[in-house]
């Protein structure tokens, strides 16, 4: 072998590894049940969140056969609505915001997970395969009962 080989070799095995990292990156919650596929932010005033069409009744609704969207509010110190129900082997939608402070919004043992920023609205997507309850807990500090911020996230058959 010259120093050329082993140049390649080294390229090669640098490339496997980059490409190992994108696949855990997409493909890390495979298995889960669970899986993110979609994150995005829209702006909104905290003041007018209970006057929101779909933050004033925070929600699950049905928009399609297996879609859904989920209106939550999560505020000091409570996720709403709580439990958080959507049927299994469906898509649901989160629009999650926040009328006070800064919060976070984590299902727990899943890599879906975004802040909550008062006057945002963090949207994302998530597939939901097999029934089964999930955590929900804000992982933002948000004041004195920040440890005891959490909510369910019921995926029921
Ligand atoms: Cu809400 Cu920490």
């Amino acid at each position: 072998m010259n120093i050329h080989t082993y140049e390649k070799a080294w390229l090669a095995a640098a490339l496997v590894l980059i490409v190992g990292f994108i696949v855990t990156i997409t493909y890390g919650s495979v298995g889960l049940g669970i899986s993110m596929i979609d994150d995005s932010e829209e702006v909104m005033s905290p003041g007018d969140i209970s006057e929101d069409d779909r933050f004033g009744e925070p929600r699950v609704e049905q928009v399609g056969e297996n879609e859904y969207e989920a209106y939550v509010v999560a505020r000091t110190f409570i996720f709403q609505p709580d439990p958080i129900e959507v049927p299994a082997n469906s898509e649901v939608t989160f629009y999650v915001t926040s009328p006070d402070v800064i919060h976070g919004f984590s299902v727990v043992g899943t890599n879906t997970n975004t802040m909550v920023i008062p006057g945002e609205v963090s949207t994302m997507t998530v597939e939901f395969d097999e029934a089964r309850e999930y955590g929900v807990i804000c992982h933002e500090y948000c004041g004195s009962q920040h440890h005891t911020m959490e909510g369910k996230l019921n995926v029921v058959p």
